[in-house]
């Protein structure tokens, strides 16, 4: 979480005004917890940094605690001298069709991310695109698979609670940033970094080994995981 928050910060020393491609999830708790750290300690200033989320649950609002728009809040942009105005979490409530166009300006205005962070699902997911025999390209609407429910019911009091859909950005949003680096602790994760690590394939079974077609892309893992490979 160390390496991957010295990253990203030298990405905004770089650039200022740089826009940041922003995931949520455990994975990324730590690396929130380091770029505040750097803050507070004066190393980082981010009030012409823009940022955009890789997705959002459907069926509950940006209030909700368990929205990722609360989860940015709470653990990065609360903590920061960021401008909210310039965070965006995509908007799952109101009309998305506007929503998907918002990203499409967003991503494209900027010639992709400057950077993305990535964390990886058990199945290979990368933001919300599943494993199946078909990849979104761009922003879209998405149904959370069983493995995806099951992993994030860990947040909600039971698994009914868990939205299934999501607003998820496409594999070809993710490919358009100009810097990658994606984060994969834990042996659970251990099958779908194989397939990224270990052979030249591509699969849209495992979404994250879309990520070979990119030229910069820094994969970090821990010991556990890497026990297993
Ligand atoms: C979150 C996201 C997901 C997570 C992945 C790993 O914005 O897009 O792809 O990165 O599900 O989640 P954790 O880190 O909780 O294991």
């Amino acid at each position: 979480c160390k390496k991957a928050s010295d990253i990203i910060c030298s990405v905004v020393r770089d650039n200022k005004n740089a826009l940041l491609g922003l995931a949520t999830g455990g994975t990324a708790e730590g690396v929130y917890k380091y770029i505040v750290e750097e803050f507070k300690n004066g190393k980082i200033d981010l009030s012409n940094v823009k940022t955009i989320n890789l997705d959002e649950y459907v069926g509950i609002g940006g209030d909700h605690p368990q929205s990722y728009r609360r989860y940015m809040d709470d653990h990065f942009f609360n903590h920061v001298n960021i401008n909210k105005e310039n965070t965006y979490v995509p908007i799952t409530t109101g009309d998305i069709d506007r929503e998907l166009l918002n990203i499409k300006e967003i991503i494209d205005g900027n010639g992709g991310t400057d950077i993305q962070l990535l964390g990886v699902g058990r199945n290979g997911h990368i933001a919300f695109n599943e494993p199946g025999e078909r990849l979104n390209a761009s922003a879209s609407i998405v149904d959370l698979n069983e493995d995806t429910i099951r992993a994030n019911s860990r947040y909600f009091s039971n698994i009914d609670e868990v939205p299934k859909k999501a607003l998820s950005l496409g594999i070809g949003d993710i490919l358009k940033s100009k810097k990658i680096i994606l984060l994969a602790f834990g042996s659970e994760k251990a099958n779908a970094i194989r397939e990224l690590l270990s052979n030249d394939f591509i699969t849209t079974k495992v979404p994250c080994t879309l990520l070979k077609a990119h030229n910069d892309v820094t994969i970090i893992i821990d010991e556990a995981l890497s026990e297993k490979l």
